[in-house]
């Protein structure tokens, strides 16, 4: 069974899930959100600080993740080091709406932390405990080097963090809100989200679009590298959207602070060679490139292994994550979609052993 995509019938289908939607299920209603306005001084502060708090990993989780193989893909380590961390949290039995905030600080706090030990602990290196003294995006490089990063490097990674951390309902987001809407837990819901966020057509994205960057090398390979890959069909990774088709409002941002990047290690290569990238794609296909592309540039030149980047996105995203999740579980009805058969109709029944 699918639901029927097919060039006849879709208006027809649009109007029979907006119809179903608003007739059947009353249509769902999101928000009010969280709190409704920004923190004032003394409240970011405190939430900052309540962040450095919660930053260590339980012993018990750190011990479960010894026993990953060193060759695990990060974000299959990190999705079972979340699961690891609801069975140690204290609030695991309790769905109030107070105790998913706490769940919700304290999974932000140590996705970062464990990022980085799953990362350390590949390499047959020690664990590094965090610093409160250092700010999130600090901690987090200091967390994966075991050495305090320079602070305008911080900024560059602070500022790829705020642009990842919420965008709606993009495939991980809406996975964990029909999860959440089960009243299934929070963490079981983070957990869906990480899987869908592996995928190459969501976050994963950002790991495949640096393969790319990296296989044309330098600026003057590119434009011929993309009319190649268009010829043969090949999809241009961290090009496209489902929603923008004219702009991806977060590139300007990714494109300004990797710059900014490139000319401190000065070496501009990768920018350049995403610029020329970017004008054929827009010339052969009128795609426009979407923030992975643009951010895996920035990570590679922070000399962050690949693999890790879509971790990176994860330990971002858990914030869009925990208020869609608090704000389904607010006003909640279950996701049910309906779907349309479209195939066959005049099947008979055939008892196993006549089937040849
Ligand atoms: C994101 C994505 C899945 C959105 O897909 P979509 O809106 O469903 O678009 P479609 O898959 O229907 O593609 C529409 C057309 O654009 C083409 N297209 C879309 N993305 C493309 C890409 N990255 N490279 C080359 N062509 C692409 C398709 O081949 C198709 O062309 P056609 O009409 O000639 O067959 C898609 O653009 C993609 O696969 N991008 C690469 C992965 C990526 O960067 N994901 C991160 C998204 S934030």
């Amino acid at each position: 069974m699918h639901l029927d995509r097919g060039a006849a019938e879709t208006d027809a289908v649009d109007e029979d899930i907006q119809a179903s939607l608003s007739a059947d299920h009353g249509g769902y209603h999101f928000g009010p959100p969280a709190f409704g306005r920004l923190p004032n001084r003394a409240e970011l502060e405190g939430f900052d600080a309540e962040l450095r708090s919660h930053r260590s990993l339980p012993p018990g989780v750190v011990e479960s993740l010894e026993l990953l193989p060193s060759d695990a893909v990060p974000m299959d380590a990190l999705r079972t080091a979340v699961s690891a961390l609801a069975l140690y949290d204290p609030d695991a039995g309790d769905d109030s709406r107070d105790a998913n905030l706490r769940k919700a600080t304290r999974l932000l706090a140590r996705l970062a932390t464990a990022v980085a030990a799953l990362h350390r602990l590949s390499q047959g290196l020690e664990v590094v405990a965090p610093d409160p003294g250092l700010n999130h995006a600090a901690n987090f490089l200091y967390m994966l080097r075991g050495e305090r990063p320079e602070e305008f490097e911080a900024r560059v990674l602070e500022v790829t963090l705020i642009l990842y951390m919420e965008h709606e309902f993009n495939a991980s987001t809406f996975t964990a809100r029909v999860i959440a809407s089960t009243l299934a837990d929070l963490y079981g819901a983070v957990v869906g989200a990480i899987a869908a966020l592996k995928g190459p057509l969501h976050g994963g994205a950002n790991e495949k679009a640096m393969d790319v960057i990296l296989e044309i090398g330098v600026p003057e390979r590119a434009e011929a590298w993309v009319e190649e890959s268009l010829r043969q069909k090949k999809r241009v990774m961290g090009f496209g959207h489902r929603i923008y088709k004219t702009a991806d409002s977060r590139v300007e941002v990714a494109k300004k602070w990797g710059a900014l990047l490139g000319k401190q290690l000065d070496d501009t290569r990768l920018s350049d060679i995403c610029i020329t990238v970017e004008e054929v794609m827009r010339r052969e296909k009128n795609l426009c490139p979407n923030v992975d592309f643009y951010a895996a540039p920035i990570y590679h030149m922070m000399e962050i292994p690949i693999a890790l980047n879509t971790p990176i996105f994860a330990m971002s995203r858990v914030v869009g994550w925990s208020a869609h999740i608090i704000e389904q579980i607010d006003n909640n009805r279950l996701f049910r979609p309906n779907s349309r058969y479209v195939g066959a109709t005049d099947l008979e029944f055939q008892p196993l052993d006549r089937r040849g």
